[in-house]
């Protein structure tokens, strides 16, 4: 694609105490969906944050559309401009969806009522609340409260949307129809959705990060983070001591992920297999931005 970048991030780094939640990050995010995946306290949350404008960080700059967070007027821009739904949305339970959604409607500076109430009914609509808009929030399932979060970060049709985990919690089906929902918003703008669900990752993204301790270590497409596992997965009667990873299957025998001993029997790859690869103290690697 030759379109400029949404967000472009350089040097991003965050300290809290001793630790680098983010250490020095940079990176180009494109219309479609990114997968951000890593492990608890990888830096995910803190990114998204960063990126939402919600906390700022020590050192590092970036841009969304073109706009300059680091200034007072580049941040309303970039506010304008993006949609964010954290990992704990702060619900207050008695607000029916739609009054909650129409609370941070006001808070996104949607000033005219009748334009804004229209607003709120259109976002309402596009994650099917409709029916239940009226309801407390306290009187809805977990699914029913991830799509009012949605709701709320689809307010203004932004360009930049920042989903932190928004299929935790959710049965399958709900976790289905969330992910058409993730694929609908993605069709016309830019994502970044963490999660720790690699099947979200190969069913609806078309970019993934991988982050470990605050840093980048894997960019690129699912099929090439897939690709990082090719002929090194493999089925045995036992466990493989030599694996780096190893589980008994639902079939009784061991898949491994590793260096296979000759003439093992390999296995195809999949997008969890090349991420636990990552993982497992390979170099860090960024392809080239
Ligand atoms: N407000 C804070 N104060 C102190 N430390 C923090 C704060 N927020 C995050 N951290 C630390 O920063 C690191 C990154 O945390 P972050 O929440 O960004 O990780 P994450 O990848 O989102 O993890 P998870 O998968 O569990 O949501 C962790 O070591 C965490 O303890
Ligand atoms: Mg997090």
């Amino acid at each position: 694609m030759t379109t400029a970048p949404t967000v472009s991030a350089s040097g991003l780094t965050l300290r809290y105490g001793g630790t680098a939640a983010l250490d020095d990050v940079s990176l180009r995010l494109r219309e479609g969906i990114t997968g951000l995946i890593g492990p608890n306290g990888a830096g995910k949350t803190t990114l998204l944050r960063v990126l939402a404008t919600a906390v700022p960080a020590d050192r590092g700059a970036f841009a969304v559309l073109g706009h300059d967070p680091g200034t007072t007027a580049g941040r309303q821009e970039a506010r304008r401009r993006l949609g964010y739904l954290p990992q704990n949305p702060g619900f207050h339970l008695d607000f029916t969806a739609f009054s909650f959604v129409d609370y941070v409607a006001i808070l996104k500076e949607l000033t005219d009522r009748a334009a804004r109430h229209r607003e709120v009914r259109r976002v309402l609509e596009a994650v099917d609340l409709s029916d239940v808009r009226g309801k407390r929030i306290k009187r809805l399932s977990g699914g029913m409260r991830q799509r009012v979060a949605l709701a709320a970060a689809l307010l203004g049709d932004p360009g930049l949307l920042l989903l932190d985990e928004p299929t935790v919690g959710l049965d399958p089906e709900q976790r289905m129809r969330f992910r058409e929902l993730i694929a609908q918003a993605g069709e016309s703008r830019t994502v970044l959705l963490s999660t720790h669900q690699t099947e979200d990752v190969a069913m609806l993204c078309h970019r993934v990060i991988v982050m470990v301790r605050g840093r980048i270590h894997f960019e690129g497409t699912p099929a090439e983070l897939t690709a990082r596992a090719a002929g090194r997965v493999w089925s045995s009667a036992e466990r493989d001591p030599g694996a780096r990873a190893g589980w008994r299957t639902g079939l009784g025998t061991f898949r491994n992920v590793g260096d296979p001993p000759r003439g093992a029997a390999l296995l195809e790859p999949t997008l969890e297999d090349g991420y636990l690869l990552v993982l497992d103290g390979e170099p860090a690697e960024v392809a080239s931005l």
